[in-house]
């Protein structure tokens, strides 16, 4: 495992007067904040004594019976038996890990993809290969291209990990009349299936699209509070087959004992007795106010030669900058002219990503994310304008190192 290198920056990124666009950071500013401070003193004071100890590894029986509820909104018909509440998605990505990867193991994941998953499956020394992906998505054909080249080499890889919907870092969703297809080329490789769904209710239209595992009970489905409801609590979960559930509790009782019984006790009172649909509703309607702002700003003062993706949900746009442009050479200037982004190589563990970047909209007020895209802009200019004098902006900044150093561990900076 590496630190991720632009970690260093952040120190100076996170000073008040630079723009930050560079984090995945929910924006609590809606919670209720009131309500819940209320119901954190009655939980104490009804419930300490179990809010207070350890509890079952697996995690609260009546959060596992919400969580199914949850999950019924995008088609899923699941047994609480068979839920595991985790520390965080990430928790279950790490563990899901663990339980099916041996070093050289080889992993399918979409180019590009989240970085925190990229930084477990490297933690265990797992192979990842790349499947492309367009504005609808992952690409079918490319998927059952890398499944041929690798079964012509003997190797049938552990999974493909897939982020179906609002997708960290590319922002697309993958189309509905793919997602069968998809499953159909995994099964007849072999090959299971983790869906990966923090964002699947973050959609601007307030649409939700139907969950890979409501239509292949083999699927391995990663869900979490996070960006629905409170990062901090670190609540998420996984929703796994019989077969893998036994070895995941056991990974998980290794790994924590148990998951929080206080957190998860709160979020299941939330749940219960606030209207959190009408809360996720509030947060996407901020989110899109702020999509719209990305999108004009990027309209407005990007140079020729830049395009992006389209977000219809979550937090991400996917900026590509014109042929030559390093965005990793091009952070600290960047930063030096106040405005962070995240740089494309981070999120692809082959090196690839350097005409890349993402830029997240979910944190800075859409007056904020405006400025921020004009800065970036200017940065960019200034960054052609050296090109054309000089043939290209590396004469004026040392090169990075030629060779990648491989995924980085995320932060919650880049989550
Ligand atoms: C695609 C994806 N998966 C998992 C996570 C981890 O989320 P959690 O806070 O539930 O650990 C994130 C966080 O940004 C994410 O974007």
């Amino acid at each position: 495992m590496t630190a991720s290198e632009i970690r260093a920056l952040f120190s100076v990124a996170s000073r008040p007067e630079v723009v930050s666009l560079a984090g995945g950071m929910p924006n609590l500013a809606a919670l209720p904040l009131d309500a819940l401070s209320v119901e954190v003193a009655d939980l104490v004071a009804r419930e300490g004594q179990v809010a207070l100890q350890y509890g079952s590894a697996q995690g609260v029986p009546a959060l596992r019976e919400q969580i199914c509820e949850v999950m019924r909104l995008e088609g899923i018909n699941a047994d609480p038996n068979d839920v595991v509440v985790t520390v965080g998605s990430q928790m279950a990505l790490d563990l899901v890990t663990r339980i099916f990867c041996d070093p050289g193991d080889v992993v399918l994941a979409e180019g590009p993809s989240y970085v925190g998953a990229l930084g477990s499956f490297a933690a265990y020394q797992a192979r990842v290969v790349h499947v492309a992906m367009d504005e609808h998505g992952l690409d079918p054909d490319a998927l059952r291209d890398a499944l041929r080249t690798l079964a012509a080499k003997g190797i049938t890889p552990k999974f493909l990990y897939t982020i179906p919907n609002f997708h960290n870092p590319a922002g697309v969703t993958l189309a509905v009349e793919r997602r069968t297809e998809v499953l159909e080329i995994c099964a007849r490789y072999g090959v299971g299936v983790v869906e990966d769904n923090p964002y699947g209710l973050l959609g601007f239209s307030g649409r939700t699209y139907p969950a890979l595992r409501s239509m292949d009970p083999g699927v391995i489905y990663l869900g979490s509070f996070s960006k629905t409801f409170a990062s901090g609590l670190r609540v998420g979960w996984a929703l796994v087959p019989p077969a893998v559930r036994d070895r995941l509790v056991l990974a998980a009782e290794s790994a924590t004992l148990c998951p929080p019984s206080f957190n998860q006790m709160l979020v299941s009172r939330y749940l219960d007795g606030h209207d959190w649909r009408s809360q996720i509703k509030t947060f996407t309607e901020a989110y899109r106010d702020r999509r719209d702002a990305m999108l004009a700003a990027l309209e407005t003062y990007l140079p020729d030669g830049c395009s992006w993706t389209t977000p219809d949900g979550g937090f991400y746009v996917w900026l590509t900058v014109p042929e030559g442009v390093d965005t990793k050479a091009m952070l600290p200037r960047a930063v030096t002219a106040r405005v962070a982004y995240a740089s494309g190589t981070g999120f692809y563990a082959d090196g690839l990503g350097s005409r890349q970047l993402r830029l997240s909209y979910c944190y800075p007020t859409p007056e904020r994310i405006t400025e921020g895209v004009r800065r970036l802009a200017g940065v960019l200019e200034a960054e052609l304008d050296v090109m054309r004098t000089f043939g290209s902006p590396a004469r004026l900044t040392p090169t990075p190192p030629a060779v990648s150093r491989g995924p980085q561990s995320p932060s919650p900076d880049t989550a």
